[in-house]
Formats: structure tokens, C-alpha cells, sequence
């Protein structure tokens, strides 16, 4: 017998099917999102699915420069997002005026996280993601890059590369991952390790973290990274540093250890805007609707194939023309 709750969910894998629809989520959706959909990643990854994907229509369960990211990527598609308020704050915090500026004072290349909109990628060099930031800066031949909007990912980048990475603009950041400190975590990971033993307890952290907690971290990854390294620690505490919804994932892909928020109040609002109701919704009024300039696109898929062929990825993702 199906319950009330199930209603949704039948109604959603139905009007997928119809509309010949893909549902991606980012790994920060609630659990009953991650549930319904047919692929949850990270930023890399759910760029590269929604170029694989043969799908007609695209949702996107995650937040606004993500969906753009997939409507760069898939101009022909129709793209839909179930809640326009899914605002990523450190991406609103970086403006196409503050990109022009900087290429004007500073002769150095662009790096844009992919945590930007399109109108601003559209002006970038090449575009990161917290799983390649690190490879993408080492192999720019240029000493000094200049890296927008997180200027905790650029102090990463510096950290692990050794050049000099300029954050634009000075203090962009990422609310959720700013909870984090320190002190905190050292108590938490000594109060653990006296119950459960010593070298029971691992500690990793999002880079757009404070540098002074990734420096204390055992494990620096994007969220699917995060995934990948606790497949290979068995039995035992993991202290993680990010969105506190990353624990779905965690749990789900390697539940023989057990998961421990650093700060339990570190919740993206942003991204918990969608959910079973929102995306059944946006599948039956198909809305809302992701539209770009075409120009924008254009200028945007340059930036990110520069990207793809400084890391060597065309072939392998066959894209070399
Ligand atoms: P990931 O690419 O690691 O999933 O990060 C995206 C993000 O917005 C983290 O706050
Ligand atoms: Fe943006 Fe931070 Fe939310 Fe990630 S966690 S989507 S960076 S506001």
C-alpha cells in the first residue's frame, strides 16, 4: 500500500519519464531530494553529468550558478530549477564590474570558482572547482593568479601550490563554511579520541574553510573527495567540516564509520530551498525556466573548455573537436 508520502515521489518518476527529465542534486540536498535523483555529486560532477546526460530536460537540484553551469553546458536543453530563492551567498558576492576592474589593474590570469554566475565566468580565464582547484592554479604558467569569489580557496590554492593567488574580492566567503574554527574541532576530536581511542578519529574539511582549520585537517576535498577518502578509513569517527547535510552521503556511501558535524549549525539555507513538493512543481509547470544570454554561454564554454584542455580532460571527456 502507498503511503500519502510516496505520492510525490510516484508522481515525480512518472512526469520524468514523460518529459524524458534528469534529476541532479548537489550532495548538500536533503536526504529525500538525494533520494529521488538519478545522479548527486559535487560541482565537477554534476558538470559532467549534465553533459553525458541524453536527457531533454534538466533539473537541477542544487543552487543558482549550478544551474547555469548545466545551461552553459547544454544551451539546447531546457533547464529547470524548483526555486529561484536557491542563491548561492558567496557567488552573489562577486559582480562582472569587480571582474572587468580587476583585468584592467592586474595583467594576471582569472580563475573563477565555479561558485560564480554566468555573467562573471563569461569574463573568466579558466573556472575551478574545489575538487581541481589545486591542479588547475599549479598548471596556469603564470606565478600569480588572481582567484574569485572565495578568498579562503585562493588562500588554499597559495597554501598547496606555493604561488601567489589574489583573492577577488578581498573577503568573499562562504557563510556555512566560516562556522568553523579551530579550537572547537581540536576539543571535539580530544573528547572523541578519549572514548573511542587514540587514532580512532579523522578529521576533514571543505577548502573553503578557514586556512588555519584546513591546516588541522587529516583530509581537504570537495564533497564528493570527501566521499572518495572516507571509502577507503573503516571503523571509525569522522569529524566533518562542511554542510551538515553532507552527512546523507557520508553515511550512505560508507556507513561502517560514524559521522560527527564539526558544528552542527552549519545548514546552507540556499540549498534547502527545494524539496519533493518544489520539484514535482517544477515538473508538471516546467518552471523555472533557466535563461541565458547567448553570448554569455558562448564566453562562458570557452572559459570552461580552456579549463578542460589545461587539465588534459578533452579526450577523455570527448570533447576535442
Ligand atoms: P563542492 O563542489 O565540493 O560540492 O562544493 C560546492 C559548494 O558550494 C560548497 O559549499
Ligand atoms: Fe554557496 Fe556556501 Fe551554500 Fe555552498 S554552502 S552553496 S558556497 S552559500
Amino acid at each position: 500500500m502507498s503511503s500519502s508520502r510516496d505520492k510525490p515521489v510516484e508522481e515525480i518518476l512518472r512526469l520524468k519519464r514523460e518529459l524524458n527529465a534528469v534529476i541532479l542534486a548537489h550532495n548538500y540536498q536533503p536526504a529525500e531530494v538525494q533520494e529521488i535523483a538519478d545522479f548527486v555529486g559535487d560541482s565537477l560532477e554534476l558538470s559532467i553529468e549534465a553533459m553525458r546526460t541524453d536527457a531533454k530536460v534538466i533539473v537541477f537540484a542544487g543552487v543558482d550558478f549550478m544551474a547555469e553551469q548545466a545551461k552553459i553546458l547544454n544551451p539546447d536543453k531546457i533547464v529547470l530549477i524548483p526555486d529561484v530563492q536557491a542563491r548561492c551567498h558567496m557567488a552573489n558576492m562577486l559582480t562582472p564590474e569587480m571582474v572587468r576592474k580587476a583585468r584592467e589593474k592586474f595583467s594576471k590570469p582569472i580563475v573563477l570558482y565555479v561558485n560564480t554566475l554566468a555573467s562573471c565566468k563569461a569574463l573568466a580565464d579558466y573556472i575551478c572547482t574545489s575538487a581541481n582547484v589545486v591542479d588547475v592554479v599549479s598548471r596556469i604558467d603564470s606565478d600569480e593568479v588572481i582567484l574569485g569569489p572565495d578568498a579562503n580557496l585562493a588562500a588554499y590554492a597559495s597554501w598547496r601550490t606555493g604561488k601567489v593567488v589574489h583573492p577577488l574580492p578581498e573577503n568573499g566567503h562562504c557563510y556555512v563554511h566560516k562556522l568553523f574554527r579551530p579550537e572547537p574541532v581540536l576539543e571535539l576530536k580530544r573528547k572523541l579520541e578519549e572514548e573511542q581511542g587514540s587514532g580512532k578519529v579523522v578529521f576533514i574539511a571543505h577548502p573553503e574553510c578557514d586556512l588555519d582549520v584546513l591546516k588541522i585537517a587529516d583530509h581537504v576535498g570537495s564533497t564528493s573527495q570527501m566521499v572518495r577518502y572516507v571509502k577507503n578509513v573503516h571503523g571509525k569517527v569522522v569529524i566533518f567540516a562542511t554542510e551538515v547535510d553532507m552527512i546523507h552521503r557520508l553515511r550512505r556511501e560508507s556507513p561502517d564509520n560514524v559521522y560527527v558535524p564539526a558544528n552542527s549549525w552549519a545548514y546552507c539555507i540556499y540549498m534547502k530551498q527545494h524539496s519533493l513538493e518544489k520539484i514535482l512543481r517544477c515538473l508538471r509547470e516546467k518552471r523555472y525556466v533557466v535563461e541565458l544570454d547567448r553570448a554569455v554561454i558562448k564566453k562562458s564554454q570557452e572559459a570552461i573548455m580552456r579549463t578542460f584542455e589545461l587539465l588534459g580532460m578533452l579526450d577523455k571527456l570527448g570533447l576535442r573537436k
